[in-house]
């Protein structure tokens, strides 16, 4: 079996259904392990059994893979990104869609450098505001032309460390997609008590009922939102949903948009992608989840070899 962040990774047991991975933290990932600190069997009592998407829902076999690298506030510094920008460079031109959000000071060396290589830019988050004495801030126009074709909103690290409410993450998500260049990575999930008590689906769809209220199914028809379902027990622990957890939790999401639209293109059309924990070990079985578009990854995507890798499991 091949083993993610090959020197240090371990597989510890399959409880539940997971794979429990330790002693996989690369040097930047500083996270909350603490959660499963001396607990490798957590068990997690709503399981999910294969589903697929609602009849009303056509299968759309043409979404393109989608994998995006949030860097958080990694690295330390620029010398250090642009060796990551560089690694990234060697791997070429790609068949899936690729994104990176590096930390703002970096944007514009991974503009420059990855210039040609279909990568595309993107900032890890910005203000609703256009301009003006809000100190701090950035606007959507700043992030548009300086090239950036993306942002990623509503993370739950923003969420929970910044308190970020869902009705300032829809002021965001439509001050961004008012910049015609801007594509929205919109981050939804639950927390681990929302998991253990069934409340997966009725948390992702307020998530996404108010972090869509106002937006056009025209915005969404032309691909410029991404949903990123993000469980915030699997962020940064090595805890990875299982591919029929997550492919039921992408199927809720459509299920939502359906609902939300009344259009079941919509529904279809819309790109999911799965964040939490993702390696070069699992990309594969959840990507060959029918409604699993892409992935969203933070600790592996600081390492250009896992990412590459990541990203060619997206595809094959
Ligand atoms: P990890 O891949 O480190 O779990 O982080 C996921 C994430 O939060 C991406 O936005």
């Amino acid at each position: 079996m091949k083993l993610f962040y090959c020197n240090l990774s371990l597989v510890l047991a399959t409880a539940a259904g997971f794979t429990i991975q330790t002693g996989n933290i690369n040097k930047y990932n500083s996270i909350s392990t603490a959660l499963y600190a001396g607990n490798p069997n957590p068990v997690f009592p709503v399981q999910y059994a294969p589903v697929a998407a609602s009849p009303a829902i056509s299968s759309n076999t043409n979404r393109r893979p989608i994998v995006a690298g949030n860097w958080k506030l990694n690295p330390a510094t620029k010398a250090e990104a642009i060796e990551l920008l560089n690694g990234l460079k060697a791997g070429g031109v790609h068949d899936s869609e690729v994104v990176i959000f590096p930390p703002l000071p970096y944007l514009s060396d991974a503009l420059t450098i990855l210039a040609g290589t279909g990568i595309n830019v993107g900032a890890q988050n910005a203000g609703s505001n256009t301009k003006g004495a809000f100190t701090g801030e950035i606007a959507p126009s700043m992030l548009a032309s300086s090239g950036c074709s993306h942002v990623l909103l509503g993370h739950s690290e923003r969420r929970s460390l910044f308190g970020e409410s869902d009705s300032s993450i829809n002021e965001r998500v439509q001050a961004c997609l008012a910049e015609a260049s801007l594509n929205v990575v919109l981050c939804v999930g639950e927390t681990l008590e929302e998991y253990e008590i069934g409340l997966l689906k009725s948390v992702v769809d307020t998530q996404l009922r108010k972090g869509l209220a106002g937006v056009s199914a025209d915005d969404l028809l032309m691909g410029r939102v991404v949903i990123a379902y993000e469980p915030v027990w699997a962020i940064g622990t090595g805890l990875v949903a299982t591919p029929n957890q997550a492919q039921a939790a992408h199927v809720a999401i459509r299920d939502t948009l359906l609902s939300m639209y009344t259009n079941p293109e919509v529904a279809s059309k819309m790109r999911i992608q799965y964040g939490g924990s993702v390696s070069p070990d699992s990309v594969k079985d959840l990507m060959a989840m029918p409604d699993v578009d892409g992935a969203l990854v933070g600790g592996a995507s600081l390492i250009p070899d896992s990412f590459l890798k990541i990203i060619q499991g997206s595809w094959n």
